[in-house]
């Protein structure tokens, strides 16, 4: 599996490269998961595109050092990725924490990208509330580990019927949350939480952008997500039935439909 050093950094960071295309498409996986939650995702667009998915700083194969760990900084490891790749510039598709990323990845390297891909996300930064949550989630699993965070999780992801009617993926969401560092949890969240407000971009996006909710997704609602996309210039708004908060896994067969018009669309165009 290929791996990008960042010597400056002393951090290597894994990443899959796969297929080939006139677009290179980037996707950036949620919290607390891995690149893996992109497999049907490489399936669907490897035919066409050059897909490339990184385990962020921390997660996956990739090392944490959890000094400096940002938002800001898992966007300019992408930026370092593009470099690295000799790709000028890419369509990047976030979901939930990969959309946070996303979002700052175009404030800093807007000439990079070509598309965005929203999924599952939301572009305002924490309420105290929320913030407050993520230190206590920190403190505990500091204290009893990744596991504990992964059964208040898992229901709060996954429609109800997804986790009735398809097990295997609950199981890949938990295996992907279990195999992560209690350290690396802990380093996202402060991250999460100290993240920028990207409201004040969305008016100057000014590249095609898709947005993407599950239907039953209560962490970041249809609703809200239709409420800001609306800002965003020419943004295409999309509700995938039958998934909650990781849609690309609860319902892959629409979410790449989606994306594969989305993308053919913006080819046709240019
Ligand atoms: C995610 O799926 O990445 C998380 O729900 C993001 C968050 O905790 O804000």
């Amino acid at each position: 599996m290929p791996r990008l050093r960042i010597d400056s950094e002393e951090v290597t960071l894994n990443y899959r490269d796969e297929g080939s295309g006139r677009e290179a498409v980037v996707l950036l996986h949620g919290f607390p998961f891995t690149s893996d939650l992109w497999d049907a995702q490489i399936a669907a667009l490897s035919d066409r595109y050059r897909t490339i998915t990184p385990d962020l700083r921390g997660f996956g194969l990739s090392d944490l050092s959890p000094r400096g760990y940002s938002i800001a900084r898992l966007a300019d490891d992408v930026e370092e990725l593009l470099l690295a790749l000799d790709i000028d510039r890419a369509v990047v598709v976030g979901l939930s924490m990969g959309g946070y990323v996303a979002f700052e990845f175009y404030r800093r390297h807007p000439n990079r990208v070509s598309a965005l891909v929203l999924a599952d996300t939301r572009p305002d930064s924490d309420t105290d509330e929320v913030r407050a949550n993520r230190v206590a989630t920190a403190e505990r699993v500091r204290r009893e580990g990744s596991r504990s965070l992964v059964d208040e999780l898992v229901p709060k992801l996954l429609a109800p019927r997804t986790r009735t009617h398809q097990p295997q993926v609950e199981s890949a969401l938990r295996r992907m949350m279990e195999s992560t560092h209690p350290d690396a949890i802990v380093a996202a969240l402060s991250a999460m939480a100290d993240r920028d407000d990207s409201r004040p971009l969305l008016a100057n996006i000014s590249v095609p952008v898709l947005a993407i909710a599950g239907a039953e997704d209560g962490l970041t609602p249809p609703d809200e997500m239709r409420e800001w996309a609306r800002s965003i210039p020419g943004a295409k708004i999309a509700c995938i039935e039958r998934a909650g908060h990781v849609s690309n896994l609860e319902n892959p067969s629409v979410f790449n439909a989606l994306v594969g018009d989305f993308l053919a669309n913006m080819e046709s165009a240019s």
